[in-house]
Parts: C-alpha cells; sequence; structure tokens
C-alpha cells in the first residue's frame, strides 16, 4: 500500500513510525514532513494546508491512503477534495471537522446528542470559561477563576474578536479517548492523558500539549467503553444525520468530574503529543485499521494493545508557548535512542547536515515500560541523553498516576 502523510510535527513522526512497521505498507510518503519523519518516508516539499497540491502529490504518486494529521488543513476541507477524486483519506470532511473547527457547532452538536458537556452560561461571570469559536491552537481558552482573570479573558477574547462561548468551569482530572472511525462505527485506543500547562504543577499558560501517558490507570476496559457509548458514538451518529459522517480520528476530550464524565471539546484528529504514547502501545496492523477506517469498514477491525504502558516528555524552546527557538543544535537523539527510547521530532530543521531547532514543541522522547513508573523513568533518563541550549521540558509529566500507582513518590 502507498501512503502519503500529511503535516510535520511529533504526532506525524509518530504515525509514520508505527504505520512503517505495517506489512502491508509498501511506500510512505510525506507532505512536507520534518527531519524525523525523512529519515523514514520521501517527504515531499508541499504544505499541508495546499488542497491543490495534495492532490496533484497524491494522484502522482497513485496513493493508496492518504492520512491527514493536522486539524487546519481538514477544517479547510484537504480531505474533500482528495475523497471527490476518489484517493481514500483517513480524516473528515471540512463539514465533519467543523466539530473542532467550531466549538459552538461542537456544544450544538453535543446537545442534539445528548452527550455530557459543560453548561452553557448566559453571561461571564466567575467561575466560568471563555472559549473563542475557532481554532486557536489550544490559546482559545481561558478559565476565569477571578475577576482580574475573567477581565483579561475577555480582553483575549476580544482580540480573537468571532463568537465567545462562555461556560461553566470544571473541575476534575482530563482525558483523551482517541477512536479511529469510519463514519458510523469507531475503534478506541488507549486513553491517554496530556499535560497542557507550560509549567510543572500545572502552572501557566495552555500549550499544545507538554507530554502524555497512556493508558490511564484508572481507565479500565468498561470504563473506556462506557466513554466511547456515552461521548463517541452518539456525536458520530449525529454527524452521520446530517450528512457529515465523519472518518478519522474523532478525539474526545473529557473532564473527569465528581459528576461523570463531561466532554470538553472534540478535536477531529490524532492528539498532539498523546498519539506519541498510544501508537508504542498498539498491537496489530494499524495500518490496515487507517485504511478500513477510510473505506467505511472499521467494524471488523480489532486491534490488540500492549500490556504495558507508555510516557513523553516534551523538550520545548525555553520560553514556549510565547516564543519558539531556531537554529540551536540538537545532540544526543542517537544516546537517547540507544537507551529504547523513540524520539520523534516535532520542531527540528536540518542545517548543514546538523540537527536544529525550528519551532516550539521541538521534540517528543517516548518509552515504554511494564508499568507507568518504569515507562516513566527511561523516558527521563532518555530525555536527559538529549542536549539542546537553552531547552526545557516539564519534570512532572505522569509522576502523580505514578504515585497513585504505586503509593509513593515515584
Ligand atoms: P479546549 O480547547 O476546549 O479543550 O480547552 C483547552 C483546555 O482548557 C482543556 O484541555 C482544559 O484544560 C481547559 N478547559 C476547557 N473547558 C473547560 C471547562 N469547561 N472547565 C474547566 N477547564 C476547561
Ligand atoms: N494534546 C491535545 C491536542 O492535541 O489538542
Amino acid at each position: 500500500m502507498r501512503v502519503l502523510l500529511v503535516g510535520s510535527g511529533g504526532r506525524e513522526h509518530a504515525l509514520a513510525w508505527r504505520l512503517g512497521l505495517s506489512s502491508a505498507l509498501t511506500e510512505l510518503h510525506a507532505a512536507p514532513g520534518n527531519p524525523g519523519i525523512a529519515a523514514l518516508a520521501t517527504c515531499h516539499p508541499v504544505a499541508a494546508d495546499d488542497g491543490d497540491g495534495l492532490l496533484g502529490l497524491a494522484r502522482s504518486l497513485a496513493a493508496d491512503l492518504v492520512v491527514v494529521g493536522p486539524e487546519a488543513p481538514l477544517v479547510a476541507g484537504v480531505a474533500d477534495a482528495l475523497r471527490h477524486a476518489g484517493i481514500p483519506v483517513f480524516g473528515p470532511s471540512r463539514a465533519a471537522a467543523r466539530i473542532e473547527g467550531s466549538k459552538a457547532f461542537a456544544k450544538e452538536v453535543m446537545a442534539a446528542a445528548g452527550v455530557p458537556t459543560a453548561a452553557l452560561l448566559d453571561s461571564p461571570r466567575v467561575p466560568c470559561v471563555l472559549k473563542a469559536d475557532g481554532l486557536a491552537a489550544g490559546k482559545g481558552v481561558v478559565l476565569c477563576r477571578t475577576e482580574a482573570e475573567l477581565a483579561r479573558g475577555l480582553e483575549l477574547a476580544r482580540t480573537f474578536g468571532g463568537t465567545v462561548l462562555v461556560e461553566e468551569l470544571l473541575e476534575g482530572v482530563e482525558l483523551s479517548v482517541l477512536a479511529l472511525c469510519d463514519g458510523s462505527d469507531a475503534l478506541v485506543l488507549a486513553p491517554a492523558r496530556d499535560f497542557k500547562r507550560a509549567y510543572d504543577g500545572d502552572a501557566g499558560p495552555n500549550t499544545g500539549g507538554m507530554g502524555s501517558f497512556a493508558p490511564v490507570p484508572d481507565v479500565g476496559a468498561e470504563r473506556l467503553d462506557e466513554l466511547l457509548e456515552t461521548c463517541v458514538r452518539p456525536v458520530l451518529a449525529e454527524l452521520a444525520r446530517r450528512g457529515a459522517p465523519f472518518v478519522g480520528t474523532l478525539f474526545a476530550g473529557l473532564m473527569l468530574t465528581a459528576d461523570g464524565p463531561r466532554v470538553l471539546e472534540y478535536n477531529c484528529r490524532f492528539g498532539d503529543p498523546e498519539t506519541q504514547s498510544v501508537l508504542p502501545l498498539v498491537e496489530g496492523d494499524l495500518l490496515g485499521a487507517l485504511a478500513a477506517a477510510a473505506t467505511g469498514s472499521v467494524g471488523g477491525v480489532a486491534l490488540g494493545r500492549l500490556d504495558a504502558s507508555a510516557v513523553t516528555v516534551v523538550l520545548a524552546a525555553g520560553g514556549y508557548p510565547e516564543t519558539t527557538d531556531r537554529g540551536t543544535a540538537i545532540d544526543g537523539i542517537e544516546q537517547a535512542e540507544a537507551d529504547g527510547a523513540l524520539v520523534f521530532q516535532a520542531g527540528t530543521a536540518l542545517h548543514e547536515g546538523q540537527l536544529v531547532t525550528n519551532g516550539g514543541r521541538l521534540l517528543g522522547v517516548t518509552a515504554t515500560g511494564e508499568t507507568l513508573a518504569a515507562a516513566r523513568s527511561r523516558a527521563y533518563a532518555a530525555a536527559a541523553r538529549i542536549h539542546i541550549a537553552g531547552a526545557r521540558r516539564r519534570e512532572d509529566i505522569a509522576l502523580a498516576a505514578v504515585e497513585a500507582e504505586t503509593g509513593g513518590p515515584g
């Protein structure tokens, strides 16, 4: 099978790595890819949001499947053009991707589907959450616990313009549920947790994600199934009813509250950095599952899951999420890999043969282990082998879960 993978982040590097393990894969191409992906695939200089360019590339490669990683091209409709041309695509249409592209649309679908979510409030008052309606790369949400935060949130909302939703502020722990969907059926992957805040102890601004782990210890098979039934399948049915069947990864971002699970948001694609922790645990033919989803038959697919845990630690530019870094040397990836870790590249570039920084989130270092504690210590040991001047990481990825599992500081 000839596959074209669209995107250039850590999520896509993880997908390239995992798809590369499939015996059905004959050729892997990426657009545009990154230096890490280039070691696994043929990269083409076509931007992820260049719909015409992707269509031309997919045609010239005679791609059997296109897998689209990031949300922006999906929300812009790149999957539609490919599908109209008869090319199987793992990724939703523009109409179905609105579930991520518009928070107001997502709320409307959730209400129609009877999915538990945060209540909408008539007017902003503390405590509440303000959400800009459109895509904002994780920066369009402001939690307002104090009047000062509310004032700042309203100011930010004005800079985003457009509709701003005001909703109930929920307390609890978050969970990411990723399901491979074929328009009507869904296959759920390992439940994951990501760490959105910039600094240890969940301090600082929201980021794209500073780390992740999977599976989440207190979410067993039965609970995961319940979440699939209450938070994923009803939305699939509602989108299909509206003539916008969802094909791709439907990612439910949940808050597990004292009153039960509540959906905070849907994403129309694999999570980043959840994917880096979830895919190493997949047993079986991931490519076959994506191809089945793209052609409407994920119902017949079963994927196993390794009896193990995975932890991903993101190495980011020192000033991330406010600033990015370019041109600083990245060293030690081979040593980290020799320790048994997977190193997924995100914001990197090659400059005269040297791998250098090129973005905010630079690398994800993933390790697996029989226990979460083992995976965590391996991931941090491997991350310590990598040297990037001025870069930083959170030190507490998966720490609370390990402490809960082992009954003490891990
Ligand atoms: P979203 O883009 O909607 O997922 O929001 C980004 C992050 O903001 C979430 O992952 C949560 O950490 C937080 N968040 C969003 N909505 C709520 C809510 N209603 N209550 C508490 N936290 C929220
Ligand atoms: N890690 C959260 C996201 O991918 O949106």
